[in-house]
């Protein structure tokens, strides 16, 4: 094992029924003035957010709620959330739902922790987080890690950024993790969910540094078991076994376990947030849309060794050559990201394919303006983003006929057939422009031409 440092604080609290804990947990973490954050209502629905709420009353803690919390959360909404917070000088930000809201939470604690300095201030690097507040979590979907990750990932709408915020005050003081909360789910957020814990996996497994044993084989071993029980909870969400195995490997894929001593790469995540800030597609799908074009750059760039033996220990696929049996994991982990129903290529987000001056934009985005690198297995260039972004473009993912999409005529597209990062598949809808419902786009005006500020790992 190569040197590492490793502080994980975060009290766990795991299983069935484990939501019944939250008041007690809230208390034992010194909260006596809660906010409560959720998201668009679905622990409203589920009648989950009405149980912790009387859970707070019973323990004679005082709080208020904050909802409207949206997928890809915005740092407005966030700065709201600081107002309330501050008003009724909150001493715990209780977040329940899943990654968007835990981020929402993060930002919250820091905000109230620190009056008078903007928000973004933390996101964009000009002031590091020195203090905050507690923040607990009660998890409605296994997907981003939040739960126990040092991350908080935010989008600026103004600047059109999504950017990732990397300290040890965004670990949570607890978190309740009860995989029976996730039933609710629908099947392509939970087929996102799925994605991104393989690819915080992933995005640690794939790093240059050798000698990580035990990391490495931590990190197969989650990989098997996602495999393994992925397909289950998106054919099943209320499957509470294969939910309840979802959900650890949710939270250990991004705590930093399955990558001590190693460094991490994240260019997946780096070129997927990218779309997520010029598209609002969810998380999940950005990441399965261009990995296949990833996973062909990086492998040809003397990456076969280590492609190959995540062929053999993960997908058991037994071939002696290198190369032969890289590309047969790309192939099966591609195979893998269709059964699960998420998108495997740029054009299967469901804007057709994008013409040139969309793929500048988003390498524009991704390199924050050309003045960084991405990835640490590989260490790609603005040209290599390009290079990435045009490959996942091709039109070959065999489901229906493309045509050429420029920003202008994309974003008519969304208002018409709606599709983004709410839940929904960014798909054709057949009925769109006939009376279907529509939703609108809420693209991201504005240019982004930021300094770089170092790696962003979320
Ligand atoms: O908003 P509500 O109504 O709650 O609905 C949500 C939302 O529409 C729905 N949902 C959640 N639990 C549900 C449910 N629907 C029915 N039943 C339930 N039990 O799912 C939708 C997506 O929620 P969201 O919180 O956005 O999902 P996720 O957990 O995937 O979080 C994605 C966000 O986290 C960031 C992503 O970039 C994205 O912004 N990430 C955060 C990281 C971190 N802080 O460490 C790391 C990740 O790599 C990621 O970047
Ligand atoms: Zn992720």
């Amino acid at each position: 094992m190569q040197p590492f440092q490793y502080w994980l604080k975060t009290e766990i609290c795991f299983g069935a029924g484990s939501e019944s804990k939250t008041a007690a947990l809230v208390r034992k973490h010194g909260g006596r003035r809660i906010l409560v954050v959720y998201g668009g209502g679905s622990c409203v629905r589920s009648g989950l957010l009405g149980r912790i709420c009387e859970q707070l009353q019973a323990e004679n803690l005082t709080y208020e709620t904050f909802g409207g919390v949206q997928p890809n959360p915005r740092l407005a909404h966030a700065e709201l959330g600081v107002q309330k917070a501050l008003a009724m000088d909150a001493d715990l930000i209780l977040a329940v739902g899943g990654g968007s809201v835990i981020d929402t939470a993060k930002a919250i604690a820091h905000g109230k922790a620190n009056p008078g300095t903007p928000l973004w201030s933390f996101w964009s690097g000009a002031q590091p987080v020195t203090r905050s507040l507690p923040v607990g979590v009660v998890l409605t979907i296994p997907a981003a890690g939040s739960e126990t990750s040092d991350s908080a990932v935010l989008t600026n709408e103004a600047l059109q950024s999504k950017r990732g915020l990397s300290t040890d005050f965004n670990r949570p003081a607890f978190a309740v993790l009860d995989p029976c909360l996730a039933a609710t789910l629908p099947p392509y957020q939970a087929a996102c969910g799925v994605t991104d814990i393989l690819m915080h996996t992933l995005d640690r497994y794939f790093n240059p540094v050798p000698g990580n044993e035990t990391s490495d084989a931590l990190a197969e071993a989650l990989l098997r078991v996602v495999l393994a029980n992925g397909k289950k909870v998106v054919a099943d969400p209320a499957d509470c076994h294969a939910m309840s195995e979802i959900m650890w490997c949710g939270s250990l894929s991004h705590n930093g376990l399955t990558g001590l001593g190693g460094r991490k790469d994240f260019a997946v995540h780096q070129l997927g947030h990218a779309l997520s800030a010029k598209y609002d597609v969810a998380h999940g799908a950005s990441l399965s849309a261009v990995w296949r074009a990833w996973a062909q750059f990086v492998a040809d760039q003397d990456g076969y060794a280590r492609f190959a033996r995540f062929a053999r220990n993960v997908w058991g696929i037994q071939e002696e050559d290198d190369e032969v049996a890289a590309q047969a994991a790309i192939a099966r982990q591609v195979q893998y990201f269709r059964e699960l129903g998420v998108p495997v290529s740029l054009p299967e987000l469901g804007f057709g394919v994008l013409d040139d001056g969309a793929l500048d934009h988003l390498t524009e985005l991704c390199s924050y303006g050309n003045t960084r690198t991405i990835g640490s297995f590989r260490v790609l260039t603005a040209d290599d983003m390009r290079t990435i972004y045009a490959a996942a473009n091709g039109a070959d993912c065999g489901r229906k006929k493309h045509v050429i999409c420029s920003d202008s005529r994309l974003r008519h597209r969304r208002q018409r057939r709606g599709g983004g990062s709410d839940g929904q598949p960014g798909t054709v809808d057949p009925k769109a422009g006939s009376g279907a419902p529509v939703k609108v786009y809420s693209g991201y005006p504005g240019i982004s031409r930021q300094s770089f500020r170092g790696p962003d790992y979320s």
